[in-house]
């Protein structure tokens, strides 16, 4: 009963110009109900978010464990580093205030996400999806060709996405139909994911987009992964993170 209750929790709203940068979506305050004070997980929930934003893999990928305490958050794979710092260590104090006593929580900014739990992050995935899209519509003379790019950027996405290896699972990228305005997309997974649940992850989200099939842009969020397209360029396509370290363990760098 508990997996019924879990899948797909369904948050919507859609935007328009109106939807800012700032904006925190969700937060989702999770169905496990709420921790009674000055137990254990309250003083591990406590020490999970306090120390989380020391735990940067050196791609915007935080990650802290205490007791069953289990807390990450992931920053857009083009936000440079003090851009990260800042959206995480806001959505750490957001999610705290608008999630005070509950076991479990998400929320997502444009440019980052955080998310808590009592459970293993690899069962989190169910518990909720955000999605918003951009209210004005494709003119049906162009559906049809605007749903074929849509799609080719998505399959282009998605592998590249999945295939970014341990440290960063991203791809952006833009494409022009024949006569027809720019398409840009962007995928992510949070980095522990496996190529495997990366794909999977995405793949759910691609068909969950698909029905905003006419929709000049839709944006939606899971709990692991997310995904962007837009007919406008909202990404940074200029700036790269430090190449991947040739030795297989992270750096965890403390600024
Ligand atoms: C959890 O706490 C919130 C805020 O105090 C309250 O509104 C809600 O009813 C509580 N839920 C449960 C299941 O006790
Ligand atoms: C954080 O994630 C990495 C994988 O990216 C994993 O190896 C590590 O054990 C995790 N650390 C904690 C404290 O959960
Ligand atoms: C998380 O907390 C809920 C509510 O207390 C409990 O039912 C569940 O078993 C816990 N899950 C884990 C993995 O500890
Ligand atoms: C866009 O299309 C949807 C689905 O056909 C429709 O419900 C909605 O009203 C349309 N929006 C506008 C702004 O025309
Ligand atoms: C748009 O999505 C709807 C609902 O999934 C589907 O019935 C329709 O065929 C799609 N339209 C196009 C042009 O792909
Ligand atoms: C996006 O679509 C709108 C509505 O058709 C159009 O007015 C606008 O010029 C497009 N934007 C770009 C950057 O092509």
């Amino acid at each position: 009963m508990d997996l019924l209750i879990y899948s797909f929790l369904i948050l919507i709203c859609n935007f328009d110009l109106a939807t800012t940068q700032e904006e925190f979506s969700g937060p989702f305050c999770g169905l496990s109900g709420n921790y009674t004070q000055n137990t254990d997980y309250r003083h591990n929930l406590d020490d999970v978010l306090y120390t989380l934003i020391n735990t940067n893999n050196g791609f915007g990928f935080y990650n802290s464990t205490s007791g069953q305490a289990n807390a990450a958050a992931l920053c857009r794979g083009d936000i440079q580093p003090e851009n990260c710092r800042r959206c995480v260590d806001d959505a750490t104090r957001r999610i705290r205030q608008q999630c005070p006593v509950q076991i479990e929580a998400v929320g997502w900014y444009e440019t980052c996400f955080i998310r808590y739990s009592n459970r293993s992050m690899g069962s989190i995935n169910d518990l909720v999806v955000f999605y918003a899209w951009n209210a004005r519509n494709v003119s049906d003379s162009s559906i049809v060709q605007w749903n074929k790019g849509v799609a080719d950027l998505l399959s282009a996405l998605l592998p590249e996405a999945a295939g970014g290896g341990q440290f960063r699972k991203y791809s952006s990228l833009n494409i022009t139909p024949p006569g027809f305005w720019t398409i840009y997309g962007m995928m992510q997974c949070t980095p522990e994911l496996s190529e495997m649940e990366c794909s999977d992850c995405l793949y759910g989200a691609v068909s969950l987009v698909q029905p905003l099939n006419r929709s000049l842009g839709a944006k939606l969020f899971r709990p692991s992964c997310f995904l962007q397209y837009e007919n406008y360029s909202f990404y940074d396509s200029m700036w790269f993170p430090p190449p991947i370290p040739s030795s297989p363990s992270p750096t965890s760098s403390g600024k």
